[in-house]
């Protein structure tokens, strides 16, 4: 701290402070750290059933922000100045905050960058490009984001690679038979979500990382749906690199992380030149960084770091044992009231799935059923969910999809129930 820097209100320190319970979650308490759940849209209160898309902030991480300008906004790494030091100091503490939160070993392998999508573009362009030869395989399944498509294909049309898929039945869950037997000598990585976006299908990667293990594959998880919704441990799943995003768990957007095991990331190239990532340079040659600041070139988001360690300390704060057992519970009477609706048909209907829920409405196209839920204040996303390969296999264009978080209670599924019943007066007449 500097002269005159304020001290940290309670509220603000990090650390738990307490757990909530189910029930707590459920009576809305939680509701009141979330400012934006107070604003009406078109008129009517807002009804947020988004959160997969991007979840909204408490007061805890827009104070986190807020106080990152107001007292200490200044560059990392580079400045002898007091501000300097105490920006770096933050910073590198946010990166300790998600270490912790998701399990790993050594602070240095959590890398920050924009978000999964750059932490799985990040590992195909220096794990990949430096060890993938022609022929060499790299295993994903049928549910992947677009995020854990792209980026290997990207890799396969310079470097030849193969990009294999494991299907998925008409649940939209994976078979680990079909998944090892896709697993052979030429494989050199698998790469999968954790829990889907578009299906909400929470995946076997536990087992399947020792599948692969058991053949000295790696595996990265992308992470993405998961952190925020249940625990996360880095280290129990075994995996070897594992993306995830601020904004899908109570952070900004423009942040997130990649973990790597240290080993990996030490005979990794760098992702990208610049300040920051670099020991020495001459114009013959630059010695490169250490982990992770190798991976870090240029200026990064050192208040969207800040904020991301806020929504660690809220979720921490917040328990995940409640979390968990809130959103299965909307989850279950979601998945009751509206596959009541007639015309609904749901898509993606696992055995083991977190708080998504896709369908359709026989009769509306999903972005009808969004607009007209949208003039209610119903806020849920309709589109393909940057996974057109899932709308393929299920025959769809798009599904309508309700998604759910903390803030969330069984009466904002109500009125998503009354909003499909108002959709289908409209167009199933
Ligand atoms: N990946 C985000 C979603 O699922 C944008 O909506």
């Amino acid at each position: 701290m500097y002269q005159g820097e304020p001290t940290l209100k309670q509220a603000d320190q990090s650390g738990p402070r307490g757990c909530n319970t189910a029930a707590a979650l459920a009576g809305g308490r939680i509701r009141e750290q979330f400012p934006i759940l107070a604003i009406t849209v078109h008129g009517k209160p807002l009804i947020y059933m988004d959160s997969a898309a991007t979840t909204q902030k408490p007061q805890r991480v827009i104070d986190a922000v807020t106080r990152h300008f107001t007292h200490r906004c200044s560059n990392v790494h580079r400045g002898v100045h007091k501000l300097s030091q105490l920006a770096t100091e933050s910073y590198e503490s946010a990166r300790e905050t998600v270490r912790r939160g998701i399990g790993a070993a050594e602070s240095q392998e959590i890398i920050f960058t924009r978000g999964t999508t750059e932490a799985i573009n990040l590992v195909a362009q220096t794990y990949g490009r430096q060890r993938f030869a022609p022929g060499d395989e790299v295993l994903i399944t049928a549910m992947e984001h677009h995020s854990n498509i792209v980026p290997w294909q990207m890799l396969r049309d310079e470097k030849k690679i193969v990009l294999k898929v494991v299907p998925i039945n008409d649940r939209g869950e994976i078979d680990l038979n079909d998944y090892e037997a896709l697993l052979t000598d030429r494989t050199r990585m698998v790469a999968v979500a954790l829990i889907s976006n578009a299906l909400g299908t929470v995946n076997p990667v536990k087992e399947m990382v020792k599948l692969a293990h058991a053949r000295n594959i790696p595996v990265l998880v992308d992470g993405a749906q998961a952190v925020g919704h249940d625990v996360v441990d880095v280290q129990d799943l075994d995996c070897d690199f594992f993306a995830l995003s601020g904004h899908k768990m109570y952070a900004p957007s423009g942040i997130g992380a990649l973990y790597g095991r240290a080993d990996l990331l030490n005979e990794m190239p760098p992702y990208q030149g610049g300040g920051d990532m670099i020991a020495t340079v001459t114009f013959d040659k630059t010695v490169y960084n250490g982990i992770p600041h190798r991976f870090e070139a240029g200026t990064p988001n050192i208040v969207g770091a800040i904020g991301m360690a806020a929504a660690f300390d809220f979720l921490q704060e917040t328990c995940f044992e409640a979390i968990t057992a809130h959103e299965h519970d909307l989850l279950q009477y979601a998945t009751e009231q509206v596959s009541a609706v007639p015309g609904v048909r749901l898509i993606g209907t696992a055995r083991k799935k977190a708080a998504v829920l896709s369908f359709m409405l026989e009769g509306a196209h999903p972005h009808d059923v969004g607009t007209i839920l949208d003039l209610d204040g119903i806020a849920v996303r309709a589109g393909h969910h940057c996974a057109q390969p899932v709308m393929d296999r299920f025959g769809v264009p798009a599904t309508v999809r309700a998604s759910f978080a903390v803030y969330n209670l069984r009466s904002d599924i109500d009125e998503l129930v009354q909003g499909l019943h108002k959709v289908r007066e409209v167009f199933c007449k």
